[in-house]
């Protein structure tokens, strides 16, 4: 575990990890989130592949989630945030780029060719990750299977509160979402988890100390071989238990 200072200290220590893991292959699959916390690491990105020090042309990468119903020009929709925020300033051709279809006809099918898609592509290398103020990652709320594939969620409903920062009114909200799942998720090679905010220091204890369960997703990561967490101070400050070491080594 990674204790930084602050947004612009955790936006530069995930940029930085994410592009020395780019520079050890010719060839990358990247599972990408969108949400406030990595903002600064797009930016961050961008900012390198400006300078020369990245590129990703020869990268695909694959999100976690996307609204339900939401077309892709919607401005709250998950395609057009990582359009915004990272797509269109770099190098990834768009055929290479993948993200659920919250409007396809057919959900369930879409959600098992997202699967598929994935599979083809080799699987993901490393999975980018933030987690919710419930120990939510993806979409997968609270009591989700660990065994689940790409799935469609009803959302929580403290996570339309928290997502409703965004939108016009917690109405505009979708109800539903496709994420991977949390089985899709751990067969990330290495995943990357970023975590800011003392509003996440619950959920961060519960991953460092708590008990692996399905009430709290997030602790499904403690499953998998080879997690990173990046976490800024005050999430760090909000979650540590005195005395006590965590597994994380911080
Ligand atoms: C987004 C996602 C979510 C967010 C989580 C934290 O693709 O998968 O699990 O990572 O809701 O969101 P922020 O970063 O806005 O606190």
């Amino acid at each position: 575990m990674k204790i930084v200072n602050g947004k612009d200290g955790l936006a530069k220590e995930a940029a930085n990890y994410i592009v020395e893991h780019l520079k050890k292959r010719d060839a990358s699959v990247l599972g990408l989130a969108t949400g406030s916390t990595p903002v600064g690491t797009y930016k961050e990105l961008i900012a390198m592949h400006k300078e020369g020090k990245v590129s990703f042309a020869n990268v695909h990468t694959f999100n976690l989630d996307e609204y339900v119903g939401l077309k892709n020009t919607d401005t709250n929709s998950y395609h057009y945030y990582m359009k915004e925020l990272f797509f269109s300033h770099i190098d990834v051709p768009e055929d290479q780029f993948h993200l659920p279809k919250g409007t396809a006809e057919d959900i369930e099918a879409e959600c098992h060719t997202y699967e598929k898609l994935i599979r083809q592509t080799g699987g993901i290398d490393l999975q980018l990750l933030g987690i919710g103020t419930n120990g939510h990652i993806g979409f997968n709320e609270p009591g989700t299977s660990f065994q689940s594939r790409t799935h469609v969620v009803t959302l929580d409903e403290s996570t339309r509160e928290a997502n409703a920062r965004f939108f016009d009114a917690i109405e505009d909200v979708p109800t539903h979402a496709i994420t991977m799942g949390i089985e899709s998720i751990l067969e990330a090679k290495d995943i990357l988890l970023l975590v800011a905010g003392k509003e996440k220091g619950e959920a961060l204890s519960e991953l460092l100390y708590g008990d692996v369960r399905e009430d709290i997703p997030a602790t499904a990561l403690r499953k998998h071989p080879s997690v990173t967490v990046i976490v800024d101070t005050e999430a760090y400050q909000a979650a540590k238990i005195p005395g006590e070491e965590n597994l994380y080594g911080g």
